[in-house]
């Protein structure tokens, strides 16, 4: 039996802070952090790669089969992704990946093989555990469960502000309507939609800066993971 009883888990859409917040929760509580969207995304990239087409499941579900994905963190806590040993933390961050995330990980089957990984990677650690089913399916017996919201357009402004900082083409217009795109691809997928589990702390971030987010998430966590 896998001990899970000291993970966090942070779910939510894109563009609430999740990942500013979920990383920077890991170092206040001193835990480790998990990016299991940056899995989802390396896998995309092999995907893409192989030349396949990201909407042929079978397809997707081959190629995925065969690759090695792994993630783990820097010194500063930031997420470095491996595919096939190969660090690919950048290339996972293209708006190609980002395009094309959604459909391969509504492949049953490359859900399967990351959440099994996910759950070696978590077990018997301190971890803050960010996704999309974090909370409702890779660990249903966390200690503390987080669904973070925000508007579209709040969420699409940090979208897009933060690809900016990045250097990368970005355009308000086009960043919300992909929000919405992948919201709505998420939340309506078959297989683990995006939804707070039941027993999660709902917190809508829209009018909140990240230090209030993680500051709220701070109090919440220690008394339920039992970290004074
Ligand atoms: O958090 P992110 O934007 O890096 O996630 C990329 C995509 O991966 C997201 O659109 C949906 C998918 N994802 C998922 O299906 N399940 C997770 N636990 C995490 C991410």
């Amino acid at each position: 039996i896998r001990d899970f009883s000291r993970v966090v888990t942070i779910d939510g859409p894109a563009g609430t802070g999740k990942s500013s917040v979920s990383r920077q929760l890991a170092r206040r509580l001193d835990g480790d952090y998990l990016d299991t969207g940056a899995m989802y995304r390396t896998a995309t990239l092999a995907v893409l790669r192989a030349g396949v087409s990201p909407d042929d499941a079978q397809a997707v579900e081959s190629v995925v089969a065969s690759v090695e994905i792994d993630v783990c963190t820097d010194n500063d806590g930031q997420t470095v992704a491996m595919l096939d040993g190969e660090d690919v933390s950048a290339e996972i961050r293209e708006n190609d990946v980002t395009r094309s995330v959604s459909a391969v990980s509504a492949v049953g089957a490359v859900r399967d093989k990351l959440v099994a990984r996910q759950r070696e990677l978590a077990a018997g650690h301190l971890i803050v555990a960010e996704g999309r089913d974090v909370g409702t399916v890779v660990f249903p017996g966390a200690a503390a469960k987080i669904y973070l919201t925000a508007t579209p357009a709040a969420r699409a402004q940090r979208r897009h502000r933060q690809d900016q900082r990045a250097g990368r083409d970005s355009d308000y217009a086009t960043v919300l309507a992909d929000v919405e795109r992948r919201d709505h691809l998420d939340s309506t997928r078959a297989i683990s939609p995006l939804r707070p589990a039941e027993d999660a702390v709902t917190v809508d971030t829209s009018d909140m800066t990240i230090d209030e987010v993680i500051d709220r998430l701070e109090s919440l966590v220690r008394k339920r993971i039992g970290v004074a």
